[in-house]
């Protein structure tokens, strides 16, 4: 069998339009029940997905005033998933900067167990700078410094998830013996940021790690990404910037001595689908007509950093605030990139954006989407992808029932779940403990490799 494609389900509440639950398709008077998504992490699993995922942030976003940007907290809701399914993957975001790693490693290996090997951990430094005073700060800790402590973190991990060795619970009621303590080890971290003991008082789960997935596009983001990342998910308007992403990822990570195809590439994509084009289209259409210009002028305002007061919807952006515009992050080249490429008027970014957030947007036939999907996958542009339906239930709905058998026809995507863990069906290996003989002799190794 060729390779195939990885793609996940990226649940937002709501759907990711940010006015999608206006739209009489949608039910927001769902969105507390847990229910609601168990069904649609069961609708997944049965179309064959890999994944589902989960976004957070430790704060309340500024714009829930007009859209359903609440939170409910990632592993109380992965875990109630879990109990509702029995092979997708579950992949939740925790935050290197506002977590403690003895904390974050119970909650991943309690979910790996709790799923039989199925967690995978959306490794995240907090953009979000009003985080910070919900944690006892004054000021949100800066770019390099919160990717300093991510790759302390990481480490601090790793070694708790190892230390209990597999094979060290032997369960023996016959000796009275439960766990053979010498493959249990204390880790005796001393870091620039972390001081940790140990060992982790939870056994070695089924995957021995979560996947470790990362979404960073920084200069940090990308350097992080390939010596940690198993899986890095990013955000791209055009198949040209899909492309650079990859090769360049890929070209990190085989500089940090690793097989770039253990690094796998997941753009985001959120489909509107039609009989036609045209009516996909004006379903989008739909959708984008929903948009409170407020709410999307504040997040522009804010990626942008310059006062958008004197425009009217309908003016396309003077170069001279454009070059005045700052580069917060790569989200906002990202939007720089395309206003000026497309020459877009205020009201088109705001539509734009208003989809998915600067994540590729497509509208077409369930053919056209399978296409656009079949092109980026074939031409060095993504291993798979994260499926972000504007609307839900319905909008990932159809893309299950008319676009994944258009892929499986085409032997792009699995019919069948060959594997029970996230790791499985990821291809991915099953790291030894790192204080198992068998897990010394890869670090010697390793480290001669260095
Ligand atoms: C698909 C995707 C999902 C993301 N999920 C989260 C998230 O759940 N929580 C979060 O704080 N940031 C999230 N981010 C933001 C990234 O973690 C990162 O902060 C951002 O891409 C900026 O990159 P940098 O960290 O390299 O500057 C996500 C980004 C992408 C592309």
């Amino acid at each position: 069998m060729g390779r195939q494609l990885k793609l996940n389900l990226f649940i937002y509440p709501g759907g990711h339009h940010e006015a999608a639950w206006r739209h009489p398709k949608s039910r927001p008077d769902r969105l507390l029940d847990i229910r609601f998504y168990q069904e649609l992490a069961q609708r997944a699993e049965a179309a064959k997905l890999d994944a589902v995922f989960y976004a957070d942030g430790p704060a309340l976003e500024s714009n829930v005033q007009y859209a359903t940007r609440f939170r409910l907290e990632p592993f109380t809701w992965l875990s109630a998933i879990a109990a509702a399914t029995e092979k997708i993957g579950l992949i939740g975001t925790a935050s290197t900067t506002y977590l403690e790693p003895y904390n974050a490693a119970r909650l991943f290996a309690s979910l790996d167990h709790l799923s039989g090997g199925r967690a995978g951990w959306n490794i995240v430094t907090t953009g979000a700078e009003r985080a910070a005073r919900n944690f006892g700060l004054d000021e949100h800790p800066p770019h390099a410094e919160r990717y300093s402590r991510a790759d302390e973190f990481v480490q601090v991990v790793g070694k708790l998830w190892d230390s209990w060795e597999d094979g060290a619970v032997v369960s023996d009621a016959g000796t009275g013996v439960f766990a053979d303590t010498s493959r249990i080890h204390p880790i005796g971290h001393q870091g620039d940021h972390f001081r940790v003991e140990g060992p982790l008082n939870t056994p070695r789960s089924p995957q021995g790690r979560p996947v470790y997935v990362q979404a960073g596009s920084s200069a940090d983001g990308k350097a992080f990404a390939a010596k940690h990342a198993e899986a890095v998910f990013t955000a791209h308007q055009t198949l040209q910037s899909a492309q650079d992403f990859y090769a360049d990822i890929k070209a990190l990570a085989a500089a940090e001595g690793r097989d770039p195809e253990k690094l796998l590439v997941l753009p985001g994509i959120s489909p509107y689908l039609g009989s036609t084009e045209a009516e996909a289209r004006a379903l989008r259409q739909e959708f984008d007509e929903l948009t409170q210009p407020e709410y999307g002028l504040g997040i522009l305002r804010k990626l942008l950093g310059v006062d958008l007061d004197g425009l009217k919807l309908d003016d396309t952006f003077p170069d001279d605030l454009l070059a005045s515009a700052g580069r917060e992050s790569s989200r906002s080249q990202l939007l720089l990139d395309t206003i000026r490429r497309e020459r877009l008027t205020v009201r088109k970014v705001l539509h734009r954006f208003a989809g998915a957030r600067g994540h590729y947007t497509v509208a077409g036939t369930p053919l056209q989407v399978a296409d656009e999907i079949q092109l980026w996958f074939e031409n060095g542009a993504a291993d798979g992808f994260n499926i972000m339906p504007p609307w839900l239930p319905g909008g990932f709905e159809a893309f299950a029932d008319e676009v994944v058998p258009i892929l499986q026809s085409r032997g792009l995507f699995r019919t069948e779940y060959s594997a029970r863990t996230l790791r499985g069906h990821f291809g991915l290996d099953r790291p030894e403990s790192q204080y198992s003989p068998a897990g010394q002799t890869t670090q010697q190794l390793q480290g001669a490799h260095a």
